[in-house]
């Protein structure tokens, strides 16, 4: 069953593996009219610890999220979660918050669901530094792990400010909480950590070595929330279980590749924290560059967690390097400022509370970048991000050549528009592809057609929120949608030479007005070349 399974099942890299695996999870097939198969990652049982549990994300995000899993059936009846933070909160307390945030966000709350699920919220407060407040958590682990009976999976969710990573990890190891043979002996811990991961190589690759002499790479989850969306993670279906899109996917047919995130927002109350990181770190690092390596690598061998990182990780390395002397015709950076949007007034980021006084982070990148292999050689990925731009918008799309000779020249037609297949990543997710078709009518009537399927129309569905999806498969041991080692670094190595250039002001930080769909510097990256980028929906 698991050999013929198209759709989600592990990461298994040995046999030893493979049988934990086996313990921990089931495979539940469905097969209905539109599916060809269906197969979910149930987990085992698992206690979930969450550090930072008073903070403001894990109200926001991730307790709502793991309700969701709950009220959808998905999470073992032995699930509990043991929330850990500085402030002074009883159970209660902890349950109390958690109902509000519950309450305000999710759909699925059925007169029973809630507080049977908040009935397995538990917290224990303490300060980080204190190595007593890691054998407080270990003792009330032990307490709970009897009445909810795991003996199995323990996950330690870091949902901290990342200067804290270091200080957790290193008390969580002395405490017998990290590595699995001083626990009970079929216990698997696993450690998961949101971005950023490192400000550059050298914090990365010396986070990642703290971290690896208390935690081994299998049990590492660290979090891209991009490649827990459905419609990032359809790019491998959409690629590699078709045959027709794969033969044209090269150099030979494609012209460019264009990948969008703009946002309409600014930084809201997040200031302090992107002041400190910009465009490059918040987004580019991560969210862009593992959409162009999902949109890019080679077929992996098997849908198996580390043969597709692998394929990763073998594409980022295969991106041309920065050249310092030319990054101006290769990277561009901006900053938003003062404007009105639709008639209110809209603050500059030098305004916004929190961000230091002549900041030169950039709210906006974008970038021209080669990958040398067979598959690309020559072809250019266009990528732009930015806080503050005309809409909310994600998108990858594949413009291919246009057809080398034009038939219809000898009625006045020398030059056709080229087909142009897009994956929309949000806010309306789906594919379109556009072409070119005789119009009824006169003989010779050509328009261009946009063929077009949207998740939201066929399946009825909202596609579900990134992070369930994450949550179910770290608790499952399943790595595949989470990022490696090797592919942080690469990407941070792959980025060092514009973070150095920038630090110097010879590098020009442009302006553009907020709510812009673009500047004349980041046209020029790709007018310069012939190309244009393409217009934002709705703008
Ligand atoms: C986060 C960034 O990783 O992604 C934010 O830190 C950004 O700055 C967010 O707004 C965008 O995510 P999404 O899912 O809304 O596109």
């Amino acid at each position: 069953m698991i050999e013929n399974c198209c759709c989600k099942t592990y990461s298994i890299s040995d046999v030893k593996q493979y049988k934990e695996h086996m313990l921990q999870k089931e495979i539940k097939p469905t097969i209905d009219k539109r599916e060809i198969l269906c197969a979910e990652t149930v987990p085992g049982p698992n206690a979930f610890v969450v550090f930072g549990a008073s903070g403001d994300l894990v109200g926001r995000k991730l307790l709502v999220s793991i309700f969701q899993l709950f009220a959808r059936d998905l999470l073992d009846d032995r699930f509990y979660l043991l929330g850990c933070g500085r402030k002074k909160f009883s159970d209660l307390d902890f349950r109390k918050k958690a109902e509000q945030s519950i309450r305000e966000k999710s759909d699925l709350i059925s007169p029973n669901n809630l507080d049977a699920f908040l009935s397995k919220l538990y917290y224990v407060d303490g300060d980080y530094n204190d190595s007593n407040f890691y054998e407080r958590i270990k003792a009330r682990l032990a307490e709970l792990d009897k009445i909810h009976k795991v003996y199995e999976g323990l996950v330690h969710y870091l949902s901290v400010p990342p200067f804290l990573y270091p200080t957790i990890v290193e008390n969580l190891a002395p405490a017998g909480l990290a590595c699995t043979k001083k626990l009970h002996s079929k216990q698997h811990i696993k450690l998961v950590i949101e971005k950023p991961f490192g400000k550059d190589l050298p914090s990365a690759v010396e986070l990642n070595n703290k971290i690896h002499r208390c935690f081994n790479e299998s049990q590492i989850y660290r979090i891209d929330h991009y490649l827990g969306k459905e419609t990032v993670q359809n790019i491998l279906m959409f690629r590699f279980a078709n045959t027709m899109f794969e033969p044209v996917w090269n150099r030979n047919y494609i012209d460019h590749i264009q990948i969008t995130i703009a946002e309409s927002s600014g930084v809201d109350h997040r200031a302090s924290y992107y002041d400190k990181s910009g465009a490059l770190r918040d987004m580019f690092q991560n969210h862009m560059l593992q959409m162009l390596a999902l949109v890019a690598m080679e077929s992996p061998i098997s849908f198996e967690g580390d043969h597709i990182r692998d394929e990763k990780v073998k594409l980022l390395r295969s991106i041309r390097a920065f050249d310092v002397n030319k990054l101006d015709e290769l990277c561009v950076r901006g900053q938003y400022i003062y404007s009105q949007i639709k008639g209110s007034k809209v603050n500059g980021y030098l305004e916004e509370s929190g961000v230091r006084a002549n900041s030169k982070t950039e709210t906006f990148i974008a970038a021209k970048m080669f990958i040398d292999n067979w598959r690309w050689k020559g072809v250019p990925f266009y990528l732009r991000t930015g806080k503050r731009m005309a809409v909310k918008e994600t998108e990858i799309a594949i413009t291919f050549k246009k057809v080398p000779y034009s038939m219809f020249s000898s009625v006045g037609l020398d030059e056709l528009p080229a087909n142009v297949l897009v994956l929309r990543i949000q806010p309306e997710e789906g594919i379109s592809l556009s072409f070119q078709a005789k119009r009824p009518g006169a003989k010779t009537c050509m328009s261009t057609l946009t063929m077009n399927f949207s998740y939201n129309e066929l399946f009825e569905t909202e596609p579900p929120e990134a992070y369930q999806r994450l949550l179910l498969d770290c608790m499952a041991g399943d790595q595949t949608l989470f990022t490696r080692q090797d592919a942080i670094e690469t990407a941070w190595r792959l980025l060092s030479p514009i973070m150095q250039a920038w630090e110097n002001d010879e590098y020009a930080l442009y302006e553009y007005p907020a709510g812009a769909e673009s500047f004349p510097a980041a046209d020029n990256l790709i007018e310069s070349d012939g190309r244009k980028w393409r217009q934002l929906l709705k703008a």
